[in-house]
Parts: structure tokens; C-alpha cells; sequence
């Protein structure tokens, strides 16, 4: 498979050669976090590189609440992948996990997240932050991987993610806060399809 450049400018390209480079320099996730969050803190104060259309709730979502995953850029070899998330004031995502390191950050509007410790008998809700335009963090897996986000402003918020798998069209988690019951989920792209299901897939 080759690399997939759905939103094809330069300054995703660019982004991207600058993302792969710290990855190829850093010794470990956390160095290439940390390598990398210039250009990401960037990204999220760019008001121009990102269309409407990548920033639009979709109605039909399959997940509910409108929810949008958009791919924008996809690796080949499924290492890496960048996409924008899209959720309406008021909804939610599941509680979800990622499965992989990279950054997540928040583009317009605002949202609250929570994040879950997965490990015990019960799901265990550890930490609650708030985040605004601009805020980003370094999800390294086991920390930070299990969470869910609400939209908080009165329009969707629009969130940035880059993450070191092909996050739409990985197998992964969802789980029922109430019970801790997990399933597998597959959150698919909106505009992208995934290799064997041949139909785009939903959202988170
Ligand atoms: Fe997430």
C-alpha cells in the first residue's frame, strides 16, 4: 500500500516529513512526542490548512451523535495516520481506546475529557480535564489511552489526532462506564474505507 494523502497540500506533507524524521531520530515515543510537539503546536494554531469540509459533523454517523472521523493522511504500511474528529456540541464518543501512541489536540471549539484506568475489575474514571483551542497532550499508551470526550461549546468541536497506527480501520475497544463491559470496535473513517470491509466505516 502506498502512503495516502487524502488532504494533499503542502503543509501536510510537510508535517508529515517532519513527524517521520523526529520518529526516525527519537529513541522512544516519548522523545519523538516530545521531538514533534513544535510542529503539532502549530498545526493547531494554523487557522488555513484545515478545509470546512474535514471539520463538518456528519448526521448519518453510524457511532451516533454526529460524529465525524475524517483521515486526512494515512501511511502506507499502517504506521502512522492523521485525522480530524468531529463531534457536536452535546454529544460524546464511547469510551474508546487508541492502541497507539502519538498527539491529540484540540483545533476549534471546546470539549471535556475523561480518562479511564482499564486494569482493574471496574472501570475507573482517573482524571477529568478540560480542554480548549490549542491544548494538546502526548498519548503513550497504557497512560491516557482509555477516554472519552464531550463537546462542551455551543458549536462541534474539532480535535487533531496523530497517531502511530491506522487508528479508523484498527481493531479496538469500547467500553460501557456502567458495567466496564468491553467490546471490539472498529471506528472506520468517514471518507475513507477501510482494506477488507470495502465501505467507509463510521466514527470515533
Ligand atoms: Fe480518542
Amino acid at each position: 500500500m502506498a502512503d495516502e494523502y487524502v488532504l494533499d497540500t503542502p503543509v501536510v506533507r510537510s508535517f508529515v516529513a517532519g513527524v517521520r524524521a523526529a520518529i526516525d531520530r527519537a529513541a522512544s515515543p516519548e522523545e519523538a512526542c516530545e521531538l514533534i510537539r513544535p510542529a503539532f503546536a502549530e498545526l493547531l494554531a494554523d487557522e488555513e490548512w484545515l478545509p470546512a469540509a474535514y471539520q463538518a459533523p456528519v448526521p448519518e454517523s453510524g457511532m451516533g451523535g454526529g460524529i465525524g472521523q475524517w483521515l486526512l493522511f494515512r501511511a502506507g504500511d499502517g504506521s502512522l495516520s492523521l485525522f480530524s474528529l468531529v463531534v457536536p456540541s452535546c454529544s460524546q464518543t464511547p469510551v474508546h481506546d487508541h492502541l497507539a501512541w502519538g498527539l491529540v489536540g484540540l483545533y476549534r471549539g471546546t470539549q471535556d475529557e475523561e480518562i479511564y484506568d482499564p486494569g482493574g475489575p471496574e472501570l475507573r474514571l482517573t482524571e477529568t480535564r478540560a480542554l480548549a483551542r490549542g491544548d494538546f497532550y502526548a498519548l503513550l499508551p497504557p497512560r491516557d489511552d482509555v477516554h472519552r470526550v464531550r463537546t462542551t461549546s455551543d458549536d462541534a468541536s474539532v480535535s487533531v489526532h496523530l497517531l502511530t497506527n491506522d487508528t479508523g480501520c484498527v481493531w479496538r475497544h469500547a467500553y460501557d462506564p456502567e458495567t466496564g463491559a468491553v467490546h471490539d470496535f472498529r471506528s472506520g473513517y468517514v471518507n475513507v474505507a477501510c482494506a477488507e470491509d470495502g465501505e467507509s466505516g463510521r466514527a470515533i
